[in-house]
Protein backbone atom coordinates (compact mmCIF):
# COMPACT_ATOMS: atom_id res chain seq x y z
CA UNK A 1 0.00 0.00 0.00
CA UNK A 2 0.96 3.57 0.18
CA UNK A 3 3.02 5.28 2.32
CA UNK A 4 3.45 8.68 3.30
CA UNK A 5 6.86 9.84 5.43
CA UNK A 6 6.49 11.35 9.06
CA UNK A 7 8.43 14.73 8.22
CA UNK A 8 6.25 15.05 5.01
CA UNK A 9 2.70 14.08 6.88
CA UNK A 10 3.34 17.05 9.34
CA UNK A 11 4.30 19.30 6.67
CA UNK A 12 1.76 19.28 4.80
CA UNK A 13 -0.28 19.10 7.72
CA UNK A 14 1.39 22.50 8.85
CA UNK A 15 1.97 21.18 12.22
CA UNK A 16 5.74 20.34 14.41
CA UNK A 17 6.73 16.98 13.49
CA UNK A 18 7.41 16.40 16.75
CA UNK A 19 3.68 16.81 17.83
CA UNK A 20 3.07 14.30 15.40
CA UNK A 21 5.46 11.96 16.65
CA UNK A 22 4.43 12.15 19.84
CA UNK A 23 0.68 11.50 18.63
CA UNK A 24 2.44 8.34 16.80
CA UNK A 25 4.03 7.23 20.43
CA UNK A 26 1.07 7.40 21.51
CA UNK A 27 -1.16 5.19 18.87
CA UNK A 28 2.00 2.89 19.89
CA UNK A 29 4.05 3.66 16.88
CA UNK A 30 7.58 4.42 17.64
CA UNK A 31 8.33 6.42 14.55
CA UNK A 32 11.37 8.67 13.26
CA UNK A 33 11.33 12.05 11.24
CA UNK A 34 12.07 10.11 7.79
CA UNK A 35 10.09 6.91 8.34
CA UNK A 36 7.22 5.93 6.33
CA UNK A 37 3.89 5.09 8.03
CA UNK A 38 0.57 3.88 6.24
CA UNK A 39 -2.35 5.48 5.13
CA UNK A 40 -4.28 4.12 7.69
CA UNK A 41 -1.72 5.54 10.17
CA UNK A 42 -1.40 9.14 8.67
CA UNK A 43 -5.07 8.85 8.57
CA UNK A 44 -5.65 8.74 12.09
CA UNK A 45 -3.01 11.44 12.81
CA UNK A 46 -4.54 13.50 10.02
CA UNK A 47 -8.29 13.22 11.65
CA UNK A 48 -6.63 14.66 15.03
CA UNK A 49 -5.81 17.30 13.25
CA UNK A 50 -9.34 17.65 11.75
CA UNK A 51 -8.59 16.49 8.12
CA UNK A 52 -10.65 13.80 6.92
CA UNK A 53 -8.50 12.03 4.83
CA UNK A 54 -9.33 9.29 1.90
CA UNK A 55 -6.75 6.82 0.77
CA UNK A 56 -6.32 3.61 1.30
CA UNK A 57 -8.40 3.20 4.29
CA UNK A 58 -9.77 -0.57 4.09
CA UNK A 59 -13.45 -0.50 5.26
CA UNK A 60 -14.83 -1.50 8.64
CA UNK A 61 -15.76 -4.84 7.60
CA UNK A 62 -11.91 -5.74 6.92
CA UNK A 63 -11.24 -4.28 10.24
CA UNK A 64 -13.06 -6.29 11.91
CA UNK A 65 -12.02 -9.52 9.95
CA UNK A 66 -8.38 -8.82 10.60
CA UNK A 67 -9.19 -8.49 14.56
CA UNK A 68 -10.99 -11.72 14.06
CA UNK A 69 -8.19 -13.51 12.17
CA UNK A 70 -5.61 -11.85 14.46
CA UNK A 71 -7.03 -12.58 18.02
CA UNK A 72 -10.01 -15.60 17.94
CA UNK A 73 -7.32 -17.76 16.37
CA UNK A 74 -8.28 -21.46 16.70
CA UNK A 75 -7.00 -23.38 19.02
CA UNK A 76 -5.77 -26.77 19.38
CA UNK A 77 -7.72 -29.55 20.23
CA UNK A 78 -5.51 -30.72 23.50
CA UNK A 79 -6.18 -27.04 24.43
CA UNK A 80 -9.78 -26.99 24.76
CA UNK A 81 -11.35 -27.97 28.06
CA UNK A 82 -15.47 -28.35 28.60
CA UNK A 83 -17.81 -25.14 29.55
CA UNK A 84 -21.06 -24.66 30.84
CA UNK A 85 -23.62 -23.64 27.70
CA UNK A 86 -25.08 -20.28 27.24
CA UNK A 87 -28.95 -20.75 27.15
CA UNK A 88 -31.16 -18.42 25.19
CA UNK A 89 -34.37 -17.91 26.49
CA UNK A 90 -36.69 -16.47 23.70
CA UNK A 91 -40.98 -16.13 22.62
CA UNK A 92 -43.32 -13.73 22.05
CA UNK A 93 -43.80 -11.41 24.60
CA UNK A 94 -45.51 -12.13 28.20
CA UNK A 95 -45.29 -15.58 27.16
CA UNK A 96 -43.06 -16.33 30.47
CA UNK A 97 -39.63 -15.71 29.32
CA UNK A 98 -38.13 -13.49 32.60
CA UNK A 99 -40.90 -15.75 34.90
CA UNK A 100 -39.51 -19.20 33.56
CA UNK A 101 -35.76 -17.33 34.71
CA UNK A 102 -37.11 -16.38 38.02
CA UNK A 103 -38.56 -20.24 38.81
CA UNK A 104 -34.97 -21.25 37.43
CA UNK A 105 -32.81 -18.85 39.64
CA UNK A 106 -35.52 -19.08 42.60
CA UNK A 107 -35.24 -14.82 42.06
CA UNK A 108 -37.91 -12.25 41.03
CA UNK A 109 -36.57 -10.37 38.30
CA UNK A 110 -39.93 -9.72 36.72
CA UNK A 111 -41.41 -7.48 39.24
CA UNK A 112 -38.08 -5.16 39.21
CA UNK A 113 -38.63 -4.78 35.80
CA UNK A 114 -40.33 -1.40 34.43
CA UNK A 115 -43.52 -2.61 33.27
CA UNK A 116 -42.69 -6.13 33.38
CA UNK A 117 -41.51 -5.65 30.07
CA UNK A 118 -37.70 -6.75 29.32
CA UNK A 119 -35.71 -4.34 27.89
CA UNK A 120 -32.21 -5.68 27.62
CA UNK A 121 -30.71 -9.10 27.32
CA UNK A 122 -30.11 -10.42 30.89
CA UNK A 123 -27.53 -12.47 31.35
CA UNK A 124 -27.02 -15.11 34.56
CA UNK A 125 -25.50 -18.22 35.81
CA UNK A 126 -27.16 -21.15 37.53
CA UNK A 127 -25.62 -24.05 39.54
CA UNK A 128 -27.64 -27.11 38.92
CA UNK A 129 -26.10 -30.70 40.74
CA UNK A 130 -22.77 -28.67 40.02
CA UNK A 131 -23.32 -28.06 36.58
CA UNK A 132 -23.28 -24.12 36.04
CA UNK A 133 -25.59 -22.82 33.04
CA UNK A 134 -25.50 -19.50 31.51
CA UNK A 135 -28.90 -17.79 30.84
CA UNK A 136 -29.70 -15.13 28.73
CA UNK A 137 -33.02 -13.50 28.70
CA UNK A 138 -34.48 -11.70 25.75
CA UNK A 139 -37.75 -9.18 25.30
CA UNK A 140 -40.45 -10.39 23.40
CA UNK A 141 -41.19 -7.39 22.45
CA UNK A 142 -41.08 -7.09 18.28
CA UNK A 143 -38.97 -4.17 18.41
CA UNK A 144 -36.13 -6.21 19.73
CA UNK A 145 -35.73 -8.33 16.82
CA UNK A 146 -31.80 -7.55 16.32
CA UNK A 147 -31.85 -9.13 20.27
CA UNK A 148 -32.98 -12.16 19.58
CA UNK A 149 -30.79 -12.62 16.43
CA UNK A 150 -27.95 -11.90 18.33
CA UNK A 151 -29.04 -13.71 21.54
CA UNK A 152 -29.33 -17.16 19.08
CA UNK A 153 -25.94 -16.60 17.59
CA UNK A 154 -23.92 -16.34 21.05
CA UNK A 155 -26.17 -19.96 22.16
CA UNK A 156 -25.80 -23.39 22.38
CA UNK A 157 -29.23 -24.09 23.12
CA UNK A 158 -32.48 -22.23 22.79
CA UNK A 159 -35.64 -22.19 24.49
CA UNK A 160 -38.24 -21.38 23.31
CA UNK A 161 -40.95 -20.29 25.61
CA UNK A 162 -44.68 -20.78 24.77
CA UNK A 163 -47.76 -20.00 26.40
CA UNK A 164 -50.17 -22.39 26.34
CA UNK A 165 -53.39 -20.56 26.27
CA UNK A 166 -51.89 -18.53 23.91
CA UNK A 167 -50.06 -20.72 21.49
CA UNK A 168 -48.04 -19.91 18.48
CA UNK A 169 -47.42 -16.20 18.27
CA UNK A 170 -45.16 -13.34 15.34
CA UNK A 171 -42.16 -13.34 18.19
CA UNK A 172 -42.44 -17.08 18.58
CA UNK A 173 -42.13 -17.68 14.98
CA UNK A 174 -39.44 -15.20 14.65
CA UNK A 175 -37.55 -16.61 17.82
CA UNK A 176 -37.74 -20.22 16.02
CA UNK A 177 -36.17 -18.71 12.63
CA UNK A 178 -33.32 -17.07 14.33
CA UNK A 179 -32.41 -20.51 16.03
CA UNK A 180 -32.26 -22.34 12.81
CA UNK A 181 -30.74 -19.87 11.25
CA UNK A 182 -27.90 -20.00 13.89
CA UNK A 183 -28.02 -24.00 13.58
CA UNK A 184 -28.84 -23.89 17.21
CA UNK A 185 -31.27 -26.87 18.97
CA UNK A 186 -34.81 -25.79 20.46
CA UNK A 187 -36.00 -26.65 23.62
CA UNK A 188 -40.01 -26.10 24.10
CA UNK A 189 -40.76 -24.92 27.56
CA UNK A 190 -44.91 -24.83 27.13
CA UNK A 191 -45.45 -22.57 29.93
CA UNK A 192 -48.45 -21.13 31.84
CA UNK A 193 -50.18 -24.71 31.60
CA UNK A 194 -51.51 -23.80 35.42
CA UNK A 195 -53.89 -21.75 33.94
CA UNK A 196 -57.32 -22.80 32.74
CA UNK A 197 -57.34 -22.12 29.93
CA UNK A 198 -54.10 -24.37 28.78
CA UNK A 199 -54.20 -26.26 25.83
CA UNK A 200 -50.80 -27.77 25.54
CA UNK A 201 -51.39 -29.61 22.72
CA UNK A 202 -52.57 -27.24 20.96
CA UNK A 203 -48.99 -25.56 21.17
CA UNK A 204 -47.60 -28.71 20.03
CA UNK A 205 -50.18 -28.83 16.73
CA UNK A 206 -49.35 -25.56 15.88
CA UNK A 207 -45.81 -25.86 16.46
CA UNK A 208 -45.17 -29.31 13.95
CA UNK A 209 -46.19 -26.99 11.08
CA UNK A 210 -42.99 -24.80 11.74
CA UNK A 211 -41.09 -28.18 11.95
CA UNK A 212 -40.94 -28.59 15.29
CA UNK A 213 -42.76 -32.27 15.90
CA UNK A 214 -42.46 -33.17 19.38
CA UNK A 215 -40.73 -36.31 20.60
CA UNK A 216 -44.07 -38.36 21.39
CA UNK A 217 -45.42 -37.54 17.42
CA UNK A 218 -42.31 -39.50 16.02
CA UNK A 219 -40.14 -35.98 16.00
CA UNK A 220 -37.10 -34.47 17.83
CA UNK A 221 -37.80 -31.71 19.40
CA UNK A 222 -37.99 -32.04 23.10
CA UNK A 223 -41.42 -30.42 24.52
CA UNK A 224 -41.40 -29.71 28.43
CA UNK A 225 -44.93 -28.77 30.20
CA UNK A 226 -43.74 -25.92 32.66
CA UNK A 227 -45.46 -23.50 35.23
CA UNK A 228 -43.22 -20.88 35.70
CA UNK A 229 -45.92 -20.11 38.86
CA UNK A 230 -46.29 -22.96 40.16
CA UNK A 231 -42.76 -24.31 39.55
CA UNK A 232 -44.16 -27.34 37.87
CA UNK A 233 -42.08 -29.30 35.00
CA UNK A 234 -38.54 -26.82 35.77
CA UNK A 235 -36.58 -29.42 37.10
CA UNK A 236 -37.46 -31.38 34.11
CA UNK A 237 -36.95 -29.12 31.91
CA UNK A 238 -32.93 -28.18 33.45
CA UNK A 239 -32.63 -31.84 32.72
CA UNK A 240 -33.35 -31.44 29.31
CA UNK A 241 -31.03 -28.57 29.03
CA UNK A 242 -28.17 -30.26 30.61
CA UNK A 243 -28.63 -33.43 28.26
CA UNK A 244 -29.02 -31.17 24.98
CA UNK A 245 -25.63 -29.17 26.32
CA UNK A 246 -23.65 -32.80 26.78
CA UNK A 247 -24.58 -34.18 23.51
CA UNK A 248 -22.72 -30.55 22.18
CA UNK A 249 -19.38 -31.50 23.99
CA UNK A 250 -18.94 -27.82 24.33
CA UNK A 251 -15.01 -26.60 25.01
CA UNK A 252 -13.04 -24.14 24.91
CA UNK A 253 -9.31 -22.62 25.77
CA UNK A 254 -9.12 -20.76 29.15
CA UNK A 255 -5.57 -20.49 28.87
CA UNK A 256 -5.46 -18.04 25.79
CA UNK A 257 -6.58 -13.83 25.03
CA UNK A 258 -10.13 -13.40 25.98
CA UNK A 259 -12.64 -13.18 23.32
CA UNK A 260 -15.81 -12.13 23.84
CA UNK A 261 -19.50 -10.62 22.78
CA UNK A 262 -21.01 -7.56 24.45
CA UNK A 263 -24.28 -8.50 26.02
CA UNK A 264 -25.43 -4.98 26.82
CA UNK A 265 -24.15 -1.68 27.60
CA UNK A 266 -24.62 1.92 28.87
CA UNK A 267 -23.39 4.85 30.13
CA UNK A 268 -23.56 5.04 34.06
CA UNK A 269 -23.29 8.02 35.94
CA UNK A 270 -20.54 7.57 38.56
CA UNK A 271 -18.91 4.56 36.52
CA UNK A 272 -18.43 5.74 33.02
CA UNK A 273 -18.99 2.79 30.43
CA UNK A 274 -20.55 -0.13 31.66
CA UNK A 275 -20.64 -3.49 29.60
CA UNK A 276 -21.88 -6.74 29.98
CA UNK A 277 -19.88 -9.10 28.32
CA UNK A 278 -19.69 -13.17 27.65
CA UNK A 279 -16.54 -14.32 27.37
CA UNK A 280 -16.47 -16.79 25.15
CA UNK A 281 -12.69 -18.35 25.22
CA UNK A 282 -10.16 -17.58 27.66
CA UNK A 283 -9.86 -15.69 30.25
CA UNK A 284 -10.31 -12.05 31.09
CA UNK A 285 -8.49 -10.74 33.95
CA UNK A 286 -8.56 -7.06 35.60
CA UNK A 287 -5.76 -4.88 33.62
CA UNK A 288 -6.24 -6.85 30.33
CA UNK A 289 -6.52 -4.31 27.59
CA UNK A 290 -9.47 -4.88 25.39
CA UNK A 291 -11.18 -3.18 21.96
CA UNK A 292 -14.38 -3.71 21.29
CA UNK A 293 -16.15 -2.06 18.28
CA UNK A 294 -15.46 1.30 18.10
CA UNK A 295 -14.35 1.48 21.88
CA UNK A 296 -11.72 0.53 23.90
CA UNK A 297 -9.65 0.47 27.13
CA UNK A 298 -8.43 -1.58 30.04
CA UNK A 299 -10.76 -3.54 32.36
CA UNK A 300 -10.73 -1.80 35.54
CA UNK A 301 -13.52 -4.13 37.49
CA UNK A 302 -15.19 -6.72 36.50
CA UNK A 303 -18.73 -7.52 38.64
CA UNK A 304 -20.33 -11.22 38.13
CA UNK A 305 -24.14 -11.46 37.27
CA UNK A 306 -24.51 -11.71 41.64
CA UNK A 307 -23.25 -8.47 41.98
CA UNK A 308 -19.51 -9.79 43.45
CA UNK A 309 -16.40 -8.24 42.25
CA UNK A 310 -13.91 -11.02 40.61
CA UNK A 311 -10.82 -10.49 39.43
CA UNK A 312 -10.99 -13.38 36.07
CA UNK A 313 -13.99 -14.65 34.22
CA UNK A 314 -13.34 -17.97 31.65
CA UNK A 315 -15.02 -19.36 28.87
CA UNK A 316 -19.31 -19.00 29.30
CA UNK A 317 -19.07 -16.46 32.14
CA UNK A 318 -20.96 -13.23 31.17
CA UNK A 319 -19.57 -10.20 33.26
CA UNK A 320 -19.54 -6.73 33.62
CA UNK A 321 -16.72 -4.53 32.77
CA UNK A 322 -15.91 -0.84 33.80
CA UNK A 323 -12.95 0.87 31.74
CA UNK A 324 -14.00 1.32 28.18
CA UNK A 325 -13.60 4.98 26.76
CA UNK A 326 -17.05 4.61 25.25
CA UNK A 327 -19.98 2.33 24.98
CA UNK A 328 -19.92 -0.26 23.06
CA UNK A 329 -22.84 -1.76 21.44
CA UNK A 330 -24.32 -4.98 22.15
CA UNK A 331 -23.78 -7.90 19.57
CA UNK A 332 -20.30 -6.02 19.36
CA UNK A 333 -17.30 -8.58 19.56
CA UNK A 334 -14.61 -7.81 22.38
CA UNK A 335 -10.80 -8.73 21.83
CA UNK A 336 -8.31 -9.31 24.42
CA UNK A 337 -5.17 -7.67 22.66
CA UNK A 338 -1.43 -7.20 23.70
CA UNK A 339 -1.29 -3.91 25.92
CA UNK A 340 -3.12 -0.51 26.05
CA UNK A 341 -1.07 1.14 23.15
CA UNK A 342 -2.25 -2.05 21.09
CA UNK A 343 -5.64 -1.51 22.50
CA UNK A 344 -5.79 2.82 21.72
CA UNK A 345 -4.17 2.01 17.99
CA UNK A 346 -6.57 -0.52 17.03
CA UNK A 347 -9.20 1.30 18.54
CA UNK A 348 -8.69 4.81 17.19
CA UNK A 349 -7.88 3.31 13.46
CA UNK A 350 -11.67 1.33 13.95
CA UNK A 351 -13.27 4.43 14.92
CA UNK A 352 -11.59 6.27 12.20
CA UNK A 353 -13.23 3.98 9.78
CA UNK A 354 -16.33 4.50 11.67
CA UNK A 355 -15.84 8.06 10.72
CA UNK A 356 -14.52 8.13 7.98
CA UNK A 357 -17.88 5.83 6.44
CA UNK A 358 -19.75 8.64 8.37
CA UNK A 359 -18.35 11.30 6.70
CA UNK A 360 -19.84 12.96 3.34
CA UNK A 361 -18.15 12.26 -0.37
CA UNK A 362 -18.26 16.32 -0.52
CA UNK A 363 -16.01 16.71 2.94
CA UNK A 364 -13.50 14.21 2.07
CA UNK A 365 -9.94 14.47 0.65
CA UNK A 366 -7.36 12.40 -0.62
CA UNK A 367 -3.99 12.87 1.05
CA UNK A 368 -3.07 13.65 -2.53
CA UNK A 369 -5.25 16.44 -2.80
CA UNK A 370 -4.34 17.58 0.68
CA UNK A 371 -0.88 17.39 -0.32
CA UNK A 372 -1.88 19.58 -3.86
CA UNK A 373 -3.71 22.20 -2.34
CA UNK A 374 -1.42 22.91 1.03
P1 LIG B 1 -41.36 -9.89 27.89
O1 LIG B 1 -40.01 -9.89 28.51
O2 LIG B 1 -42.03 -8.59 28.00
O3 LIG B 1 -41.36 -10.40 26.49
O4 LIG B 1 -42.30 -10.91 28.74
P2 LIG B 1 -41.90 -12.32 29.34
O5 LIG B 1 -42.02 -13.36 28.32
O6 LIG B 1 -40.61 -12.22 30.06
O7 LIG B 1 -43.08 -12.57 30.37
P3 LIG B 1 -43.07 -12.38 31.95
O8 LIG B 1 -42.23 -13.40 32.60
O9 LIG B 1 -42.82 -10.96 32.25
O10 LIG B 1 -44.58 -12.79 32.29
C1 LIG B 1 -45.71 -12.14 31.74
C2 LIG B 1 -46.90 -12.36 32.62
O11 LIG B 1 -47.29 -13.74 32.64
C3 LIG B 1 -46.65 -11.99 34.08
O12 LIG B 1 -47.80 -11.39 34.60
C4 LIG B 1 -46.42 -13.33 34.76
O13 LIG B 1 -46.78 -13.32 36.12
C5 LIG B 1 -47.35 -14.24 33.97
N1 LIG B 1 -46.86 -15.64 33.96
C6 LIG B 1 -45.64 -16.06 33.56
N2 LIG B 1 -45.55 -17.39 33.66
C7 LIG B 1 -46.73 -17.83 34.15
C8 LIG B 1 -47.27 -19.14 34.48
O14 LIG B 1 -46.62 -20.17 34.36
N3 LIG B 1 -48.55 -19.16 34.93
C9 LIG B 1 -49.31 -18.06 35.08
N4 LIG B 1 -50.54 -18.21 35.52
N5 LIG B 1 -48.84 -16.83 34.78
C10 LIG B 1 -47.58 -16.71 34.33
MG1 LIG C 1 -39.20 -10.78 30.05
Amino acid sequence: GESVQVKELAEKLGVQVSDVITKLIGLGVMATLNQEIDYDTASIIAAEYEYAVEGEVSDIENMEELLEQTYNYVDDEADLKSRPPVVTVMGHVDHGKTSLLDAIRNTNVTNKEAGGITQHIGASTVKINNEKIVFLDTPGHEAFTSMRARGAQITDVAILVVAADDGVMPQTVEAINHSKAAGVPIIVAVNKIDKPAANPDKVKQELTEYGLVPEDWGGDTIFVNVSAKTGEGIEDILEMILLVAEVQELKANPNRRAVGTIIEAKLDKGRGAVATVLVQKGTLSVGDAIITGKTYGRVRAMIDDKGKKIKKAGPSTPVEIIGLSEVPESGDRMYMVEDDKKARYLGEKMKGKHRDAKMKEGQKVSLDNLFDTI
